[in-house]
C-alpha cells in the first residue's frame, strides 16, 4: 500500500517534471537588456492582475509579501520589510523592467537576495531538495511564464495617483 503511493507519487513529480522542463529550457533562452529588462512577454496569453495578487500573497508561489509591503494587498497579513516597499512600483519601473526583476532580479540589482523566478541555470552550487546530490539543470523555475506575466500586469498597476 505504502509502495503503491510511493510509485504514484514519483509519478505525479515525473509528469510536473516534463512540463516544467520546458519552461526551463525556455527560460535559459530569455535576452535581457542592458539594465535588466525582458521587453518580450513571456508568453501570448495577456497577464490576469488579480490572479498576479494572489500569486504575491500565497507562500508556496511568489510570497512576495514575505520581503515587501503592499498597500494593495494589505487583506493578507504579516508583509516584510527586507524589499523596499511597492507601492507606486509602475511609476518607477516600466513593464519591461518589471519583468526582468521577476526573471532574474540580479539582472537588475547584482547581488541580491531577492529570488529569481524564472531562472533555471547558472546557479553556483544548486542541490537536490533534502538529498546532498547536486541537482541538474535546467531546474525547474520558481514560477511559470504565465504566472510571471500575471504578476507583472499586478505590479503594472501600482501607480502613486489612479
Ligand atoms: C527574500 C526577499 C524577497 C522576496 C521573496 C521578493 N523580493 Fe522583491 N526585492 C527584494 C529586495 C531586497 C529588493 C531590492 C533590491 C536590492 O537592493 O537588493 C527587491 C526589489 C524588488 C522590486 C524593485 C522595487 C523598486 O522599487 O526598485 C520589485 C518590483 C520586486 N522586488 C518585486 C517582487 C515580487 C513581485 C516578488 C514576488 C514574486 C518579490 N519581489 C519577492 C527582496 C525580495
Amino acid at each position: 500500500m505504502k509502495q503503491t503511493a510511493t510509485i504514484l507519487a514519483s509519478c505525479v513529480i515525473a509528469l510536473a517534471g516534463a512540463a516544467q522542463a520546458d519552461e526551463g529550457a525556455y527560460a535559459q533562452e530569455i535576452s535581457f537588456g542592458e539594465y535588466g529588462g525582458v521587453a518580450e512577454p513571456l508568453t501570448d496569453t495577456p497577464g490576469d492582475p488579480e490572479r498576479g495578487a494572489e500569486i504575491m500573497v500565497t507562500k508556496s508561489e511568489g510570497n512576495c509579501i514575505s520581503c515587501h509591503m503592499v498597500s494593495a494587498l494589505d487583506f493578507a497579513p504579516f508583509h516584510g520589510e527586507v524589499g523596499p516597499p511597492l507601492d507606486g512600483v509602475a511609476d518607477r519601473w516600466d513593464e519591461a523592467q518589471l519583468r526582468g526583476l521577476l526573471v532574474d532580479a540580479k539582472q537588475t540589482y547584482p547581488g541580491t537576495i531577492m529570488p529569481a523566478y524564472f531562472k533555471t541555470s547558472g546557479y553556483v552550487r544548486p542541490g537536490q531538495a533534502f538529498t546532498k546530490k547536486p541537482a541538474e539543470e535546467p531546474l525547474p523555475p520558481l514560477l511559470s511564464a504565465q504566472d510571471i506575466e500575471d504578476v507583472v500586469a499586478f505590479l503594472s498597476t501600482l501607480h502613486w495617483e489612479d
